[in-house]
């Protein structure tokens, strides 16, 4: 088994440890560019206009972003660091409205500076929890790989994905694209179809950069000729990250992935989805509650820097969708392979032992 290529980092300390420096993503593929955030702020604009992005790896940021914003005011007055604090806190949770993995992440540094009874309690704590939360990323990840795995069938397999759960949405290698990682490692053919994912093109643009660099082969298609790809059966599954997943197992990710759904369905392909359990959000009891984020309009008239539709032309721009739980044939968690009934599955994330299956590498 060769090792997996070391992955790009899409977040991580800057080398001054005052500072969280990511990869700058909508350079890529053109440029490679880092840069360091020092203030919330900063970090959550960055989140917005997608510098950092993927669901994980936002939740990663923002966790980080607080304990540097904060380890940069450490000498304000007790009242005016607390203050800081909750409104750094809210400004990185509200950044974006969909991924539940961002307030999760901020949440959880917050519940870790309980203890503290100084300020310099608070900047350690919220630094040793951004810093779990990264490691735990990167273990789940592989974890979510490893299961994921065993629902390749044997022999020679395509994989068709959506935007990108790789190692650039992540602390580690991916979600969706994990298993796609452990397999060429350890010497299988996989071969991954990736749409573009218009408008802002994460599949073309993120998932192709990244595999390419893996050496893993990989082929950009349009979004709308998925459905030729799956109807010649050049696929045998589909496999998205998410945003965010319901106690009923619906599932909000990138917007296209309800119509993957739809045509893995039509043409009875499997169609999974791979999260860490800090996406799923047991407290939204279906998909209709998700909140989903609409970006500018520019982001389609405006599509490569020129008009792309007429200037006043109203634009409908959902950053997500929500694929119902019925069109899911499974969700592979760091536990394991959860199959329907969601609500019971999710509900006790357990440690299943792995689904055994002929091709399992
Ligand atoms: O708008 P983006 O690029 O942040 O959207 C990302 C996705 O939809 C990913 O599929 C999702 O966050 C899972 S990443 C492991």
């Amino acid at each position: 088994m060769t090792p997996v290529p070391s992955p790009p980092q899409a977040v991580r300390w800057a080398a001054d440890g005052a500072g969280v420096d990511i990869l700058d993503q909508t350079l890529l593929p053109g440029k490679e560019e880092r840069r360091v955030l020092r203030t919330a702020e900063e970090a959550a604009s960055a989140i917005a206009q997608l510098q950092v992005r993927g669901a994980p790896a936002i939740g990663i940021a923002a966790a980080m972003a607080l304990a540097v914003d904060l380890a940069n005011h450490a000498d304000l007055p007790v009242d005016a660091f607390f203050q800081r604090m909750a409104q750094s806190a809210l400004r990185l949770m509200t950044a974006r409205p969909t991924a539940v993995n961002l307030s999760w992440a901020v949440r959880r540094a917050l519940n870790a500076t309980k203890g503290a009874s100084s300020i310099n309690e608070v900047i350690a704590a919220l630094h040793g929890e951004a810093d779990r939360i990264l490691e735990e990323d990167r273990d789940m990840c592989r974890r979510i790989g490893q299961h994921a795995l065993t629902l390749f069938p044997a022999g020679p397999v395509g994989v068709m994905t959506h935007c990108n759960a790789g190692a650039l949405a992540t602390g580690g290698i991916g979600t969706a694209l994990a298993p796609v990682y452990l397999a060429h490692a350890a010497g299988r053919s996989v071969h991954v179809y990736a749409p573009e994912t218009r408008p802002l093109l994460q599949g073309s643009r993120l998932t192709a950069w990244e595999l390419e660099r893996a050496g893993i082969d990989v082929t950009v298609l349009p979004d709308s000729a998925a459905a030729v790809v799956l109807c010649e059966r050049k696929v045998d599954l589909v496999i998205v990250g998410a945003d965010r997943i319901a106690a009923n197992g619906d599932v909000a990710n990138k917007v296209g992935t309800y119509a993957l759904a739809v045509l893995a369905a039509h043409h009875g392909i499997p169609f999974y989805v791979a999260a860490p359990t800090s996406t799923l959000d047991l407290t939204t009891s279906n998909g209709a509650a998700i909140p989903i984020e609409l970006r500018s309009a520019d982001e389609v008239r405006r599509g490569f820097g020129r008009l792309t539709s007429p200037e006043a032309v109203e634009v409908f721009t959902p950053a997500f969708d929500v694929t119902p739980a019925a069109l899911v044939s499974a969700i592979i968690t760091e536990h394991g392979v959860v199959r329907p009934p969601y609500d019971a599955g999710l509900a006790a994330p357990v440690e299943r032992s792995p689904e055994r299956n002929e091709g399992a590498g």
